[in-house]
């Protein structure tokens, strides 16, 4: 195995001839089952849409920007909607060391999985809340730099608008995964994904892109909150 490149924490490896990505924790540990190489974590692109959205923008020459735009300095403050049992909150919290990812799930059986992680680690807190009611969670979180959201809800737009209208810093990130059959399932997923785009508000957008091979009708967009006008 050799390291091809590092950006932001984020390691591009070459093994064997096959590209890889990873991340570097504190404590050289699996998570969920993968791979630790010489300290570094590698992030399955078939596991995480995050890595998926690395993957392939690496692939398509895209990646310097893609971690620019994704705001993730070592201190970045991040609110994760959809942690699940925490496989992408895990690297997400490797490329913050100095920093907090707010994860917010509502489901208690994954809080349970995701309670474990938190006690390994320090830089993750845990909040068994409904995404789409952010006013609950109003007492725990500060102004953060990036929103990451993988919900599968019906109003997945809708959701990142108001968290993001409420917690995200102007000019803070938004990266925000669309499956496309959570919003209907009768309709063409691509018409899905650009409904669900034109619903966002106060945002530019920087980029979408289709998360084949990886997730089907998956779509990760990637945007910009617009600093309020004067
Ligand atoms: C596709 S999974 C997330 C996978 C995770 N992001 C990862 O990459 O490891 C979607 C998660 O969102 C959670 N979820 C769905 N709607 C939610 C809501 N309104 N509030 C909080 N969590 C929600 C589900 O319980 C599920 O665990």
């Amino acid at each position: 195995m050799h390291i091809v490149e590092t950006l932001s924490g984020i390691y591009v490896l070459d093994i064997f001839g096959e590209m890889r990505i990873a991340t570097r924790p504190k404590v050289p540990v699996p998570v969920y089952g993968e791979r630790v190489v010489e300290g570094l974590r590698i992030w399955d692109p078939h596991r995480s849409k995050l890595a998926a959205l690395l993957v392939k923008s690496r692939l398509a020459g895209g990646f310097g920007d893609l971690v620019n735009e994704l705001n993730l300095q070592p201190d970045a403050k991040v609110l994760y909607l959809g942690a699940a049992t925490g496989t992408t909150v895990s690297h997400v919290s490797d490329l913050v060391p100095g920093g907090l990812v707010y994860a917010v799930e509502f489901s208690p059986r994954s809080m349970r999985d995701l309670l474990s992680l938190c006690q390994a680690r320090d830089n993750i807190v845990p909040l068994l809340e409904d995404a789409s009611r952010p006013e609950k969670y109003a007492s725990f979180l500060e102004p953060v730099d990036l929103v990451y959201q993988d919900v599968a809800q019906r109003n997945q737009a809708e959701i990142a608008s108001r968290n993001a209208a409420r917690y995200l810093k102007p000019g803070g990130s938004l990266v925000l995964m669309i499956k496309a059959r959570s919003v209907d399932v009768t309709a063409d997923p691509k018409e899905v994904c650009r409904a669900e785009i034109e619903r966002l508000e106060g945002f530019d957008l920087l980029s979408v892109s289709n998360l084949r091979p990886y997730h089907q009708d998956h779509w990760a967009v990637v945007a910009r909150k617009r600093a309020k006008a004067p």
